[in-house]
């Protein structure tokens, strides 16, 4: 059944996705790569991807590499495999593209934990102070900042402020922690967190790695403190991907989204790579709900359909330019 533009787009709006029917026995992958090249479409898409989905990709990298591949972006439609706050900054640095994204509930734990109205009350208790935002938050937050960073270059960021200056740093309170400890520097923290970083159990990394002596137990920083404190190398997505490349060690305990582990076996398909262990046993919870919501099917149909569409008004697009291109100047 052919259904009107009209159709689709109500069955988006109740949605968030489209959710069409699908020929029969189509191979998605060569059919979405076909739409990519007709529709010239370039797409980006997070390690924490599906792996057949990171297959696809033009550009693969971590939160801050994808925002250097979209501000390079030449062709007409960027199609965004990752969550909505990717695909928002997307825009925002290249906002005469088309930004597309599999599914518009594709949300992310931190960037909720600091919704707009309350994260103004809490920085115009500091007025003067720096506001440094992690990019994983909405355009609004990011429309509130001096600078925005990624785990990538967070270090760098902190660094280029002058000292003896008040630093806000929003919305992860782990990366935060961290962050003060790296530099030394003082900052006001805004108490948020991500869930599936704050899932990880110390006591189970602890037992895993005692049965595991030769492994390296590597981290990301969203992760808390108490696992932290016992990481051999704490890093960003890409960071991970490269000190277990370079490491002399053969087996690591990795604590971060479970769809890394795709790239870190491609690139080292002679090591060993151990998903480090949540608190509920029974339960995946290193998966990111919000990235795996993205799927080969979705994708297919985004592309076919150009929508969902990321869209943002004018003057929020102008806002929350100033605080990611500071950040892109440093690298
Ligand atoms: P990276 O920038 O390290 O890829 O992190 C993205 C993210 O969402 C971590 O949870
Ligand atoms: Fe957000 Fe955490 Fe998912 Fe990253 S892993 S997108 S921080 S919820």
């Amino acid at each position: 059944m052919e259904l009107t533009s009209e159709e689709v787009s109500k069955r988006l709006d109740q949605k968030g996705y489209l959710d069409l029917e699908i020929p029969e026995g189509l191979d998605l992958v060569s059919a979405i790569k076909q739409l990519k090249k007709e529709k010239k479409a370039v797409l980006l898409a997070h390690y924490y991807q599906e792996a057949e989905i990171q297959e696809l990709a033009d550009y693969l990298g971590d939160s801050l590499y994808l925002a250097q591949a979209a501000e390079k972006v030449a062709a007409d439609m960027i199609v965004f495999a990752g969550v909505h706050f990717m695909a928002e900054t997307a825009k925002i640095i290249n906002p005469t593209k088309k930004v597309i994204l599999p599914d518009l509930n594709a949300g992310c734990s931190l960037a909720d934990s600091c919704p707009p109205h309350d994260f103004k009350k809490f920085i115009d208790q500091y007025p003067g102070a720096h506001v440094v935002t992690y990019i994983n938050c909405s355009a609004e937050i990011k429309a509130l900042s001096s600078i925005v960073c990624t785990s990538s270059n967070a270090l760098r960021v902190i660094d280029s402020i002058p000292e003896g200056e008040t630093i806000i740093f929003a919305p992860d309170k782990n990366l935060g922690r961290y962050l003060i400890k790296q530099t030394g520097r003082d900052m006001i923290l805004w108490d948020g967190s991500c869930i599936v970083h704050e899932a990880f159990s110390f006591e189970r990394i602890v037992t895993l790695a005692k049965e595991n002596p030769t492994a390296k137990f590597i981290a990301h920083p969203e992760s808390e403190s108490q696992v932290l404190d016992i990481a051999h190398y704490i890093g960003s997505t890409s960071g991970l991907l490269n000190f277990v490349e370079k490491d002399s060690a053969h087996s690591f305990i990795v604590a971060t989204e479970a769809g890394i582990l795709h790239e870190m076996k491609k690139r080292c398909p002679e090591k060993t790579f151990i998903p480090a262990p949540v608190e509920d046993e029974t339960c995946a919870c290193s998966e990111c709900a919000f990235m795996k919501l993205n799927t080969l099917e979705k994708l297919y149909l985004c592309l076919e359909h150009e929508q969902p569409e990321v869209k943002l008004s004018e003057s929020l697009i102008e806002k929350a330019k100033l605080p990611i291109t500071r950040m892109l100047k440093l690298g």
